[in-house]
């Protein structure tokens, strides 16, 4: 399937989570086998050939780092949210609308030197992103870009992240 074709599947739900807000919604690309296969090829296609380990941010940027791991047989390694893992090496707050939220990255899971690409999603503020790089970069890595299917343009993620590689397969 066409990479065009695949996104077409993504569904618009208005007013989730809240009144006013457009959620979109990946599930039935992912649902998908071709659309699948399309974005997760897509994405490949724009990681820097140093990458060796494939930083997914939990939860749905696990959908998406597994298969490119798997695939192009990068290591995985997931941010994870507080309070799931067993032994943290580094945590890093991040802004939501509302409140702060954090990222965890696991013990001996990134090693100095490593060549890292962020995997997600969506860029939206870009908040969730900047925190993954941060722990990444302090645990000696190098962020060899911040890939994510969709970039919801109006929320300055790009510009946060300014000086990375930034790709997305669709800006909105
Ligand atoms: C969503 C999305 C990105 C993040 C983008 O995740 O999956 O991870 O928000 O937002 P930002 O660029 O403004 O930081 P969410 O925190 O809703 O959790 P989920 O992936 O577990 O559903
Ligand atoms: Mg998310």
């Amino acid at each position: 399937m066409k990479l065009e074709n695949a996104l077409k599947l993504l569904r618009e739900v208005p007013d989730f989570p809240r009144p006013g807000v457009v959620f979109r919604d990946l599930t039935p690309v992912l649902a998908d086998p071709d659309a699948l296969r399309a974005v997760v090829d897509a994405l490949q296609d724009d990681i820097h050939p140093d990458t060796q380990v494939v930083a997914a941010i939990e939860s749905r940027g696990f959908l998406l780092g597994a298969p490119l791991g798997y695939g192009w047989r990068y290591g995985v390694v997931p941010l994870r949210k507080p309070g799931k893992l067993p032994s943290v090496a580094d945590r890093e707050p991040y802004e939501l609308e509302y409140g702060t939220a954090e990222l965890e990255l696991p013990s001996e899971a990134i090693r100095p030197g490593q060549h890292v690409v962020i995997v997600d999603d969506v860029l939206a503020t870009g908040g969730t992103a900047e925190a993954a790089c941060t722990l990444v970069e302090r645990a000696g890595a190098i962020v060899t870009g911040v890939s994510v299917v969709l970039e919801i343009t109006a929320l300055g993620g790009r510009e946060r992240l300014a000086g990375r590689n930034v790709s997305a397969l669709l800006a909105v």
